[in-house]
């Protein structure tokens, strides 16, 4: 018999932390108001998570649910990705998600590449797929911003919420997953960072250990806005010709959820119309790499989505890195 080593995404869901702090309260701790954040970015609330949540146990709720939308039991699961830049563990936390599961027959790992990680991920485990190693793959893009703002930093502290989306994607006989490109350029890595900074001390003469923190996150806001509407169109219209399809082909237009104004720029740039662009940063805020699929099971759990409809989907941030992948959405 011959193997699947078609894709698709058969389930989705999300979880996010249930403390919702609005733009009202941020003005109690930074000098800003609501109408400059709803104004310059579309943001209204964002979930922050409490020392009750993780991590893990937001991935582990977005993950439940994915499966059963998919169909599948954990068991069946041959592969967990977690795409995450904060994890609760810095040895990576998909081990932890996989025993919250009981998905034992899974291997599981991390997967970093900031506000790009879903669609790094998606595509990643799509090689396993498309090889025949794996058939079931659980892809789950979760992070927990909020532990690494400055709430001091106006500049970033009021874009950034908590959260965590999670896919099913299985080995099918039709192939959903039309076409993908991925782009890294670590020569702008200074305008978005998380970085270790170190605290030298001195373990024996001559020999120093640099034993330091994180600090929190940092951002040219101007720059990656400029990348973002530069890169994104671009990536996007790469992915579509590999494709062999057109942006008037989309049916949906699904962007990491950063900016309104950057969601709005990229699809006048691509000529798609506002009502294809799938946004729901006014509730959530930047969630890093949960943000596209937190989106993507709003809109398909709402009827929005509907199988076999066009997704086109571009994630771009730290690293920097950006990529866009088009699939049609269920089994
Ligand atoms: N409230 C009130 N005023 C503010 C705030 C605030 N929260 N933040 C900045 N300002 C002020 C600035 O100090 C500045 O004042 P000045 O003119 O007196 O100097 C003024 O508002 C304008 O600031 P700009 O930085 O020019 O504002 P801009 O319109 O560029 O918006 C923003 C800033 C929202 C950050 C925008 O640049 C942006 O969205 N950038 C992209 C961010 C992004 O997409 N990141 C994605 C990747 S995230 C990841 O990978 C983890």
């Amino acid at each position: 018999m011959q193997q699947n080593t078609g894709i698709a995404i058969t389930g989705s869901g999300s979880a996010v932390p249930t403390a919702c702090l609005e733009n009202q309260a941020m003005t109690a701790l930074v000098e800003t108001s609501d109408e400059w954040i709803t104004t310059r970015t579309g943001i209204k609330n964002r979930r922050i998570t409490s020392e009750r949540e993780s991590l893990s146990s937001l991935a582990a709720a977005a993950s439940l649910k994915a499966i059963a939308m998919a169909g599948i039991t954990a068991q069946d699961i041959d592969l967990i990705l977690l795409t995450t830049s904060t994890p609760d563990d810095l040895f990576g936390s998909a081990c932890q998600v996989q025993a919250a599961l009981g998905a034992n027959h899974a291997v599981a790992f991390d997967l970093t590449a900031a506000c790009s990680g879903f669609l790094f991920g998606m595509v990643t485990a799509a090689q396993y797929i498309r090889t025949g190693v794996y058939q079931n793959v659980l892809l789950i893009g979760a992070d927990i911003l909020s532990r690494w703002v400055d709430w001091g930093d106006r500049t970033t502290c009021v874009l950034f919420g908590d959260g965590a989306g999670a896919v099913v994607m299985q080995a099918s006989a039709s192939d959903k997953l039309l076409g993908f490109e991925l782009k890294s350029d670590g020569t702008q890595n200074h305008f978005l960072n998380l970085a270790y900074v170190p605290n030298t001390q001195e373990l024996a003469p001559g020999i120093t250990v640099s034993k330091g923190g994180y600090q929190a996150i940092t951002m040219n806001g101007k720059e990656v806005y400029r990348f973002a509407v530069q890169k994104v169109p671009e990536v996007i219209d790469k992915a579509l010709f590999r494709a062999h399809l057109s942006a008037e082909d989309i049916d949906w237009l699904l962007l990491h959820q950063a900016n309104q104004r950057i969601l709005d720029a990229v699809a006048q740039r691509l000529h798609v119309p506002k009502d294809k662009v799938i946004s729901n940063l006014a509730n959530y805020g930047n969630t890093s790499a949960a943000s596209i699929p937190i989106a993507l099971d709003e809109a398909v759990r709402c009827g929005k989505i509907k199988a076999n409809d066009t997704i086109a989907a571009s994630g771009f941030g730290a690293g920097l890195t950006w990529g866009a992948a088009i699939f049609k959405w269920g089994k």
